[in-house]
């Protein structure tokens, strides 16, 4: 509601996003020229085609040199194949920001959230924390500011929609300096359990709840997520959690904790395997595959991910099933992520290691059971999306999982998700998946072999359960949605 009482239209209030990638990198083409290379995904689209209607801004971390050059105003436009809507990157210190991304974002809070910690020996708090921990308190103040300053072109405040877990201590740092701006924070990841989150410094835990709580709506992709989130909030001096009707109030206001599952655009994504690209890498599948049954994983090179567990069930699977030794294929389309954090190489190394020792023990000079690939190619991740018979997505914790989602809109053959039980995708699709605990490699491997030996009936029921239960989501209903939450806010402290 208004100051007047009158809710806003939506559509007059101006958004501004903030997060830390932005929705394109720029990089330096053949010629030296600093050229904008737009980032996929369907988050992008959704708030990039929310800001075009509304005249919005998007403020993002400049995160290469390219970047940096380029930061300060850029209107994007349509030709750069990005929904025109103004862009402005803030330029920080190499070395803050390392420490903000690498050393909070990256490998306290990634970890903290999808439970990664190896307890005996890791997290360690110690004053390179205190350090980190002050660089990713100036970069969130530093896009305080910067949301701050954005004056309205409409008398209504501003919708701010501030992403992720890089930037948890902006909402409060922007109620700060304008009390009445309507705020969303939205978690992509998943939020720890109380006992987890206790793993933290208490201080970083009150400042994280409390720099949360600065906005009207924390939204979620997943019931458990907001659930954990508010379980600890119950640890919170002075806030009051109400699990019935999701909400806690805090310093005198009512914040509302919100469900928003994301969705991905089909149209989209099928107009993208469409291309020429898309076939070429079909056809080099399809090579490789050589009749044999595809069994696929699609992700970022992510400890989250599970990919080792992922080469250890495809093992199990061929040692309890012979039959299909020389009959079925493994094919790894990772990824490369966070190669900075040393955690992430060692499980790339790990993970490869793991999958030759797999194919020297279990193939022989006709058939190698895994290929993994870990390379940026998402021609080859569409096309293995048509053509799959197992998509094997088993993520330790994931906030959603979107090749859930990508996988079963593009698929052809009838094939099936097997589907961690910890994936935020899960409640939306678990009627129709193979649902897996994803520390149960066993139970991971039947789960492959009964996809396989499924009869087709079964195969195209699940198979179309999957999709109709993706597209019924609109992923264009998302940014709506919590525009429409803001609204019911009221700002009559
Ligand atoms: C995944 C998560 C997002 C997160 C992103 C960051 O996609 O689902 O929540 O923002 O990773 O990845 P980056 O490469 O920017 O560290």
């Amino acid at each position: 509601m208004t100051n007047s009482g009158v809710p806003a239209p939506v559509a007059k209030r101006q958004i501004v996003v903030a997060s830390n990638r932005g929705p394109v990198a720029f990089v330096r083409d053949p010629d030296g020229q600093v050229v904008a290379r737009r980032g996929g995904g369907g988050l992008v689209s959704a708030l990039s085609g929310a800001l075009q209607a509304s005249g919005g801004l998007w403020i993002a971390s400049a995160m290469s040199p390219e970047d940096r050059e380029r930061a300060g105003g850029v209107h994007l436009d349509p030709a750069m194949g990005a929904a025109g809507h103004d862009l402005r990157y803030l330029s920080f210190d190499p070395r803050m920001y390392d420490r903000f991304y690498n050393g909070i974002s990256n490998r306290v809070l990634w970890f903290v959230h999808h439970a990664l910690w190896d307890l005996p020996r890791m997290p360690r708090w110690d004053r390179a924390t205190d350090r980190a921990w002050a660089s990713y308190r100036r970069v969130n103040e530093e896009f305080a500011e910067a949301l701050a300053e954005e004056d309205a072109p409409t008398k209504a405040e501003p919708a701010y929609l501030v992403q992720d877990y890089h930037l948890s201590l902006v909402p409060a740092l922007l109620r700060a300096r304008r009390p009445n701006a309507r705020i969303a924070h939205f978690s992509h990841i998943p939020f720890a359990d109380p006992e987890a989150f206790r793993t933290l410094p208490a201080a970083m835990r009150i400042e994280l709840l409390s720099g949360l709580l600065g906005a009207d709506v924390v939204g979620f992709h997943s019931e458990r997520w907001a659930e954990n989130f508010m379980r600890c909030c119950h640890d919170l001096p002075g806030a009051t959690v109400n699990l019935r009707d999701r909400s806690v109030r805090w310093h005198g206001r009512r914040v509302l904790v919100r469900l928003y599952p994301i969705s991905v655009d089909p149209a989209a994504l099928k107009e993208q395997a469409a291309s020429e690209e898309v076939a070429a890498a079909e056809r080099r599948i399809g090579r490789w595959l050589g009749g044999a049954r595809l069994v696929l994983r699609v992700d970022r090179t992510d400890l989250s991910k599970n990919i080792l567990r992922g080469f250890l069930a495809f093992e199990g699977f061929l040692l309890r099933n012979r039959r299909w030794r020389g009959r079925a294929k493994h094919l790894a389309l990772l990824n490369p992520s966070r190669e900075s954090v040393p955690e992430y190489r060692g499980y790339v190394k790990d993970c490869l290691r793991t999958a030759e020792r797999i194919n020297a023990e279990l193939g022989d000079e006709r058939w190698q059971p895994i290929r993994v690939q870990v390379q940026d190619d998402y021609s080859s991740a569409l096309a293995g999306f048509g053509i799959y018979d197992v998509l094997l997505v088993n993520p330790v914790r994931d906030g959603m999982n979107l090749v859930a989602k990508e996988g079963a809109v593009l698929n052809t053959r009838d094939g099936v998700v097997v589907l961690s039980e910890n994936a935020g995708a899960y409640p939306e699709l678990r009627p129709h998946v193979l649902a897996v605990n994803p520390f149960d490699v066993g139970a991971t491997a039947e789960a492959i072999a009964t996809v396989l030996d499924m009869d087709a009936d079964e195969r195209r029921r699940r198979a179309g359960g999957t999709r109709e239960a993706v597209v019924r989501n609109r992923l264009e209903d998302w940014v709506p949605s919590q525009l429409a939450d803001l609204e019911m806010v009221t700002h009559d402290r």
